[in-house]
């Protein structure tokens, strides 16, 4: 089987076209969500699908005690060795179904838009079981969901871009597929992300298949309300508290409650 392209985390930022800058932007914003929503200061969070936890890593160094969860061991060594002596603790778990051994946290999220994943129900609402869990009552869930629309259902698999990316000095091929979905999928697309990289000691292709549900704030609000754990109690699109969410151009974030 093809590698996973989480197994070469100093290229898969690049390939995802994500800046650095990216993460201070959503750190701050988050920042502002949790003023608003939540009365009390926010000393402990979970970052769910952490990957190398970049904003659990921000959040540490400003003194915030962070957790973060991972299935990938490349993504959680890299994160460890960033973190150094910054309050940060990484388990390898799944995040459709998951306990950890701490004491309630503030807040929780779930960023880079990969909620979507879970496009099964039992797994969204034992992920949310999950989480809710580990939140104390009035604790936080924001997460971060693209915006889904304008994708082309297709029959067959398709190409849908592609382009080269030079991440630390390696060219990289990358190109992205469509998949075909079931009408009573539920599923936005089957997103296929295929990379060429060009180590000078060899080529590696690696391949990721990400089936996406269609996400948009009703369906989290109703996930939110059937899991029993969360109400829905803001939506906002582009980093912005004040822009109305229709007018959302490349993602929004959700921001659950736990009651
Ligand atoms: C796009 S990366 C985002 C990482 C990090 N949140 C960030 O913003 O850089 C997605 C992460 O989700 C993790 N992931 C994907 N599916 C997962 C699953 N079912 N359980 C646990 N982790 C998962 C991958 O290992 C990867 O580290």
């Amino acid at each position: 089987m093809e590698p996973s392209i989480y197994e070469y985390p100093a290229i898969f930022r690049r390939v995802h076209m994500e800046k650095p800058s990216e993460i201070g932007a959503e750190v701050a914003f988050m920042r502002k969500v949790w003023r608003r929503h939540l009365k009390r200061p926010v000393r402990r969070v979970v970052d769910v699908a952490c990957g190398d936890s970049p904003h659990g890593l921000a959040l540490a160094r400003a003194g915030i005690e962070v957790a973060g969860i991972d299935r990938s061991p490349t993504m959680i060594a890299k994160g460890r060795k960033e973190a150094g002596a910054a309050p940060i603790r990484f388990y390898r778990r799944p995040i459709e179904r998951f306990r950890i051994p701490e004491r309630p946290f503030d807040a929780a999220f779930f960023m880079s838009e990969t909620f979507p994943i879970m496009t099964d129900n039992r797994a969204l609402l034992s992920h949310l079981d999950s989480v809710g869990r580990l939140l104390g009552r009035g604790g936080l869930y924001c997460v971060d969901i693209d915006r889904h629309d304008g994708v082309e259902v297709v029959d067959a698999r398709k190409l849908w871009r592609q382009r080269e990316v030079n991440a630390e000095g390696t060219w990289v091929d990358v190109r992205e597929y469509h998949r075909p979905i079931a009408w009573s999928s539920g599923m936005h697309s089957i997103y296929e992300l295929e990379c060429t990289i060009h180590f000078p000691a060899g080529t590696v292709v690696t391949r990721d298949i990400v089936p996406v549900r269609y996400t948009v704030p009703s369906l989290l609000e109703l996930a939110a309300r059937a899991s029993g754990y969360f109400t829905l109690v803001g939506c906002y699109p582009d980093l912005s508290l004040t822009k109305p969410i229709e007018k959302c151009h490349g993602r929004w974030f959700g921001v659950l409650r736990r009651i």
